[in-house]
Order: structure tokens, then sequence, then C-alpha cells
């Protein structure tokens, strides 16, 4: 056990920093060993007071530290593992402090380190503090000049802002000098050295300034950064058009690196991307791989407004550029790629990973109040239901006053770091309500579940809808308050034609219910037959409802509704109680004929496209269906889910053959939606024929294989043929290592893909894969690929019974916390489902975290969510 517990930080414990740097002058000596950073400080007293100045310095070999020109003596300051503390500075003074650091050694990714020999910065959330003494937190802003110093063979020498200055030194050496003119916090610095390629462009911006644009990658690989860089372009222009915001420098950089902790990085003007979400070519990169890096390069460039210039007060607030960045980016990838699919996909990733995060130990609201590591809590919570609440906001007050409170948010905050309160009041005072009650999205976690029923009354032409709500308890919140919920409905007739109603006698379509009440009650008139209620539209606010619906209305829908979000909702409604009764022992053969018939009319809808197509025929996740019933068992699931893919894939077998042959790719290969649209449904339509047992299905995937050119349809026909198993799977996996040994990315999807198979016999390779020469656990892209698409993506093997996918995990944990916390932080959510899980499974589970937690020196970040975990 660890000799002290780490402590948590508190919201309601927020001071303002008592002392402010206005200007840094920074001076980088670059060695991969011995580093030198110099940095010269104009600091001031915040306010009144007599408190010691203390600065965060973690790992930093302090070489000297000196006030207004005069070396400190002992005594003077004391540097501690976390801090630098001068008693009693002067009001207002100049500090410098000189410290070594070792970049080669740091395999943590955080601070500044090196990455395919070449030197490279993750600040975010508090990384600065392994550069150079400093306030590291969110609210202090200053100006940064950076002066970087290094061998010639670092030919690229980055930093924020614009480029000053650049000349040769002795030795072979040269310098360049960067100024950022905008105020920001140490968070966004960034730093990049080393032999790059790059990728160069300009865009025109609204008010007609020259914007330069470069994409900085491995040497070789530049054309590989021409989709990004087209990407960023469609974002630049988005962002003016949708928001009117306009990129505020000359220069935006992006820089691919191989080694990163996370996705991508908005430091400003030099945004740093893990390559996986920078490089693609056809060859090489799937659909899914595009689709990512459009969406995360938009991301990061959205940040420049959400984040950079207006940015968070403390690390409570990540929210307040997180949610909203993610609801920017989702808004454009709606216009790019179309809403309802967009949507769609966009819901399936928040129920996977973020309604399973409120269901577990780690619920936390999306304002959280509490933390011992910030790293912990960049979650599907901050994220993707950050980005929900905005939504339901916008939706609550419309678009155009929605629109009104972010113009006046830009204005009133511009330069500063600020709350979510500040930004909930500009919406406030731009629709002219009063946002109290909504404001407990932010503050209260859990997923509230609806209920809602429907009584029709023909004489009176009436249809008297009941809404219920309840958010269960959670770690810390015993009882909940109401919240407001939009919950966006229509009604439809029994042949799915829309049925127009009234509501407080006006006539429409469709209307937005409130639910801000334990029980609401709404009567919408002029209701012409028995309708069908299509409720919770676009999924318009992040609960689980219960209807009183019958599986017939959901049939209706799943042919006609007009929205089709709730179109592909029926077809999983009805596709998870179907696998949960079969799961139970009550499987009902009729129910899941009808559903297979259902299906493959909706293959048939000449009106809908192919991308949408594609996500009708996939069923509900095993993941999913893991949260609609406990205790849960995972085999069972399973078992029952491919029962219902075996019917399909036989009741269908014919309609797949012919998507499959007649949607081949002919001619050029293209990213765009309709494209990706077509191999998605192709290669959906492969993977649930490979459900099949005839023995010609092997043979189509292995030509399926064979045949691809391009990575889409390549793993597409190696997980076709992972499902069937046997020979002809071997001999494609050798064939694709093979081809692809040196190429990184690629052979990342070779390690995930297996990580995936749900086969009898599969849980020996994958424990085996980590004594695979190309294994790495340094590199968290690698590890990722095997172990977290093992622990995340393939239930059935990880909930094996005799626990060894949970001791392989721990192993994993505990083996990479010793160099790298924060990843190895983000692989232990999968531990946190133990008290949902038959007892076996779940006292198996237990023990592991149990053993995480018993590790001597464990790492805060480890040690804050194994024990959260286990309490
Ligand atoms: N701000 C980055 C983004 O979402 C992510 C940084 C992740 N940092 C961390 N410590 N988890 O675009
Ligand atoms: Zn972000």
């Amino acid at each position: 056990m660890r000799t002290e517990t780490p402590q948590p930080i508190r919201l309601s414990d927020y001071r303002p920093p008592a002392y402010l740097v206005d200007d840094v002058h920074l001076t980088f000596d670059l060695q991969p060993n011995t580093t030198r950073v110099k940095a010269r400080l104009t600091v001031r007293r915040n306010g009144d007071h007599s408190e010691p100045l203390a600065f965060n310095g973690e790992r930093l070999k302090a070489v000297s530290v000196a006030i207004d020109g005069r070396v400190l003596g002992d005594g003077e300051y004391v540097i501690d593992a976390e801090l630098l503390t001068i008693p009693a500075p002067p009001a207002a003074f100049t500090l410098e402090t000189e410290v070594e650091i070792d970049p080669e050694n740091n395999k943590a990714l955080e601070g500044l380190y090196m990455s395919g020999g070449r030197f490279c910065t993750q600040c975010e959330a508090e990384g600065f503090r392994k550069i150079t003494f400093w306030p590291d937190r969110p609210d202090v802003l200053s100006r940064f000049t950076v002066r970087i110093e290094a061998d010639r063979r670092f030919r690229h020498l980055l930093a924020n802002g614009n480029l000053v200055e650049t000349g040769e030194l002795p030795g072979g050496r040269h310098f360049a000098v960067w100024n950022d003119p905008f105020l920001k916090p140490c968070y966004l610095f960034a730093l990049v050295a080393g032999e790059l390629d790059v990728l160069e462009d300009k865009l025109v911006t609204k008010s007609g300034r020259t914007v330069d644009l470069r994409i900085y990658v491995d040497p070789g690989m530049a054309p590989r950064a021409a989709y990004a860089m087209d990407a960023l372009k469609r974002s630049m222009t988005w962002d003016e058009e949708a928001y009117g915001r306009e990129y505020d420098l000359d220069l935006f950089m992006i820089v691919a690196v191989r080694d990163f902790n996370f996705g991508a990085m908005e430091n400003k003007g030099l945004n740093i991307f893990n390559s996986s979400l920078l490089l693609a070519d056809p060859a090489t990169a799937t659909d899914v791989d595009y689709e990512r890096i459009e969406a995360v390069v938009a991301h990061e460039y959205f940040h420049n407004w959400t984040g950079n210039r207006i940015t968070c007060r403390d690390w409570f607030q990540l929210c307040l550029k997180e949610g909203l960045t993610v609801f920017r980016e989702q808004g454009f990838c709606a216009d790019m790629r179309g809403e309802a699919v967009q949507r769609i996909k966009a819901v399936k990733v928040l129920r996977m990973r973020q309604f399973s995060e409120d269901q577990g130990p780690l619920a936390h609201p999306v304002r959280p109040s509490s933390y011992m590591k910030i790293d912990n809590f960049y979650t599907a919570t901050i994220y993707e239901k950050g980005s929900e609440v905005i939504g339901m906001l916008k939706t609550l007050i419309g678009a155009d006053a929605f629109r009104k409170g972010m113009d006046l948010y830009f204005d009133r905050h511009d330069g500063e770091a600020t709350t979510v309160e500040a930004f909930i009041q500009c919406f406030a005072e731009a629709s002219g309500r009063d946002l109290g009650d909504f404001f407990a999205w932010y503050e209260q976690a859990g997923t509230p579940r609806i209920t809602l029923s429907a009584t029709y009354d023909e004489a009176a032409r009436t249809l008297e809808l009941v809404l219920t709500q309840a958010t269960p308890p959670s770690n810390g919140q015993e009882t909940k308050r109401p919240l407001p919920i939009p919950v966006t409905l229509g009604l439809l007739d029994h042949e799915g034609r829309t049925l127009a109603f009234e509501r407080d006698g006006q006539a429409m379509d469709e209307t937005v219910i409130v639910l801000d009440q334990p029980e609401v009650k709404v009567t919408l008139t002029g209701v012409d037959s028995l309708p069908v209620v299509s409720a919770l539209r676009g999924f318009s606010a992040p609960v689980v409802m219960k209807t009183d619906a019958e599986p017939k209305e959901r049939y209706v829908q799943l042919a006609a509704d007009p929205d089709l979000f709730n179109r592909w909702e029926a077809g999983q409604d009805l596709a998870a109680d179907l696998i949960l009764s079969r799961a139970a022992g009550k499987p009902n053969e009729v129910g899941e004929e009808r559903y297979a018939e259902a299906v493959g009319r909706a293959l048939n809808d000449q009106a809908s496209d192919n991308a949408f197509k594609a996500l009708l025929l996939a069923l509900p996740a095993e993941t999913d269906l893991a949260l609609m019933r406990s205790p849960v068992d995972p085999g069972a699931l399973h078992d029952a889910r491919e029962a219902l893919r075996l019917r399909l894939a036989l009741h269908l077998d014919a309609e797949l053959r012919r998507l499959h042959t007649g949607l081949q790719d002919l001619g050029e290969f293209s990213p765009d939606a309709a494209g990706a649209g077509r191999r998605a449904l192709r290669n959906a339509a492969l993977e649930l024929m490979a459900a099949n047992p005839r023995n010609d299905v092997a043979d189509i995937a292995l030509g399926h294989f064979r045949a691809a050119v391009n990575m889409t349809d390549q793993i597409g026909g190696l997980n076709a043929l992972m499902l069937i198993g046997g020979p002809a799977f071997e001999e494609a996996l050798a064939d694709f290592y093979a081809r692809w040994k040196d190429e990184p990315l690629v052979i990342d999807k070779w390690f995930a893909l297996q990580g995936r198979d749900p086969s009898e016999t599969a849980l020996g390779r994958i424990l085996g894969l980590t004594a695979h020469p190309a294994f790495d656990q340094k590199n968290p892209n690698r590890l990722r690929a095997l172990v977290s698409s093992f622990a995340n993506f393939n239930p059935v093997r990880f909930h094996d019974p005799s626990g060894a996918g949970y001791r392989f995990l721990a192993d994993q944990i505990i083996a990479v916390d010793g160099f790298n916390p924060m990843t190895a932080a983000r692989l232990v959510d999968p531990l946190g489902g133990w008290r949902r899980l038959k007892p076996e499974l779940g006292a198996l589970m237990k023990a592991q975290l149990e053993r995480i937690v018993a590790v001597e020196g464990l790492s805060k970040n480890v040690y804050e969510l194994a024990t959260r975990a286990l309490n």
C-alpha cells in the first residue's frame, strides 16, 4: 500500500492565483538527455496579501533561481518534489530560473519528450510543470516568447505564434525565436524540433487575410497529410459561416507524432496530433480513419475559439471547452456527412462509453466537484455528455437564441479564463429565460430514466401523454433533482404517415415537451387516428426511455419514421428485446423471423442511403446489451446475439449477396460520405454473411480480402474471415502482416483486429501477442490496439470464466503504470463493472482491482480510478 493517501482537490476550494505571470521568455537548449530550460518571468502579486510564492515544478533538476538579477542562496527558496517556494518575494519582480530535464527518458509522454527522434511536448493538463517552474493552472494567462537552440539535425524548430528570428550558432547548431501575441495558459504551450516533411497550403479568411497552413509529418509522409489539410480548410471556413469565428494568426501548424497519449492537442497555432488521427491514404487508412481525422482536425481547430481565446478558469470547468468543442465538431460533421447518420454514430458512442461510465463507480457530473488527477477526467461524460447538454440547451431556447448566446459569450469573455456559470449566463440573457434549473445537468451524475405512456381517446380525438423521470443514485449523490429534459415528439398513423396534431390550439407535426418535473402530462388534440408515438426524436436528451409501445408500433417506425434516428432506434429496440429474451432462456422465434423480414424491407428502401442501411444492419453491441440487465452474463448475451445474427444471415442470404456484389467500388477511391457509405454497407453485408455456416461464405470473404484495393475493404475482408475462423483466416492474417510490417498504423489495426476476435480459441492468441516482436508497451497506439480493443470490444473473451482476461488487463496496467501513468489509467475503466456482473465473474474482476491497488509506488492516476472502482 502507499504510505500517504493522495488528497482530492475540490471546486469549492478555488482561490484566484496568488501571483500572476504577465510575460515570459523561455530559452531551450535542446539535448536529448540534458536539455536546459531558462525562464525569465515578469511576476506580479495578485491582490494584497503576504502569501509565499509557490510555483509548480516536477522532475526538474534546478540549476539556479534569481530575483531581479540576484541569484538566490540556500534558505531564500525551497524546492521539493512538487513546488518551488519563495517565502517573501517583492510585489513585482523578474524571476529567472534555469533547470535541466531529460526528454529522452521521458516515457510518460507528458512535458517535453522525444518521439521518433524528435522533440515534442504535451502540456495539458499539468505537463508544463515538468518543463519549468510555473503557476501551472489555466487561469494564469501570459505572453510567451520562446527561443529554441538545437543541433542542425533538428531541422525544424517550432513553437506557438509567429516566427520572429532564425539563425546559425557555432558548433553546428541553430536557433529560432517565436512570439505568441495572444495571452495563453501554459497548458497551450508547445514546442517541436526535428527533421520533418511539410505539406503547405493557404487559406484566405472572410476578412481577406491569408493564413499559411503547414502540416509537419515524418519524412516521406507528406502526401498522407492531404486529407487532413483539406479537412482543416473546410473547418476554418465552416467556423466562419456557422459561428462567425475567424482564425487570428497568420500561421497555423499541425505536427503529427507517433508517440502520443491521446488523440490530439489544440496548442495555440501549433496543434500536435497522434499520427493515427492525421495520416491517411486509401491504401493504409479505412473510411473510419478518414472520418475521425476530419472530426479531430475540426475539433482541435475549433478549440482556437472555444478553449484558447476563451479558456477555463480551473480544470473543473473542463467541459466548458471540451463539451462545447465536441458539440461544434458534431455540427461540422453533420454538415459534411449527413445529419442523421452522424447523429446515430454519436449516440452509439455516447451509449457505449458514457452510459456505461454513468452506471459504474466512476460516474461523475459533467462538471465534477472534486478529483485527484485531472487527467482522469478527460472522460466521455465531460466530452460526449458535455456536448449533449449543449445540444439540449439549443433545443430548449431555439437556434436563434443559441447563436445569440454564443456571440455574446465570444464577445464578453474573449481573452479570459472563465466558468460554466458565465457561459450559461450568456444564454439566459440572449433568450430572456431563467436557466437556473438547467444547471443541474452540469452538477448531477447519472443517466435519467424516463417513461412515456400514451392514451388515445378516439371520440375526443385526443392523445394524453404522461412522462416521468428519475435519475438513479450514484457515488456521492444519493438523491437527484428533476432535470429539464427536452423530448422532441411527433406522431405517425399505423400506415407510417405523419399525423398532424394540435398542442395548445396550434397545429403542428412535431413538438418539444419539456419534462421538468418528476411527472408531466400533456394532452394533444386534433389527433385523427390511433397514433404511433415517435418520441425523443434525434435523441433529444441523453436519457434511457421506456414507453408502453408494442412491437407492432416499432415496426411502423422502422419502416417509415421520418425521423431517421428513431427509425434506426426502433430496429435496435426490437433487436435488443429479442436478444435479451433469448439470453434469458425465452427465445421468440416468430419475433425473430418478423424482425429479419422487416430489416430486409428496410434494405430495399430506395429512398434511404447506404450509410444508414449499414447502421440498420448492425445489431446492438454486446456492451450496450449489458447495460440493459443486471447481473450480466456476457457469454449468454454473446450467444443470443449470435443466434439472431445467424437468423438474419439465413433469412437475408440472397439480399446480402446481392448487396455484396452490387456495391463494389468502381473507379477511383473517394473518401467522401457517398463512397464511404457504399463500402460500409458492403462490408456490413459481408460481416453478417459471415454468420452463415455455408462453405462458400469463407471463399467470398477471402476473395473480398484478396481483391481489396483499399484498407477499408481489406479490413472488412479480414474481419469477416476472423468471424468465420479456420485456415483462411490464418492465411490472411499472416499475409496481412507480411505486407504491412513496415507501416506502424496498419500493424496497429492488425493487433486491434485480433484483440476483438470472439472465437473460442482467441484468448490464448491474444495473451501471447504481448510477446510478438512488434508489440510495444511504450507506444500508446500499439498498447491500446491490443489491450483496449480486447478489454472494451471483446466482451465474451475478456470475461473468460477463468479470469485470465482480467488478469491480463491488470498485468498491463501495472506494467505500464511504471512509466506512463496517464495511459495506464485509461486502461482501468473495463474493470469498473464488476458489481453488475454475475457474481462468479464479479469476484474475479474485483480481485484484480485489489491486486492493482496493493502495488507499491502506484501512480495517483491509477490509484484514484482503481480505488473508486472498488468503493
Ligand atoms: N484538449 C485535448 C482535446 O480534447 C485533449 C487533451 C488530453 N489531455 C489529457 N491530459 N487527457 O482536444
Ligand atoms: Zn478537445
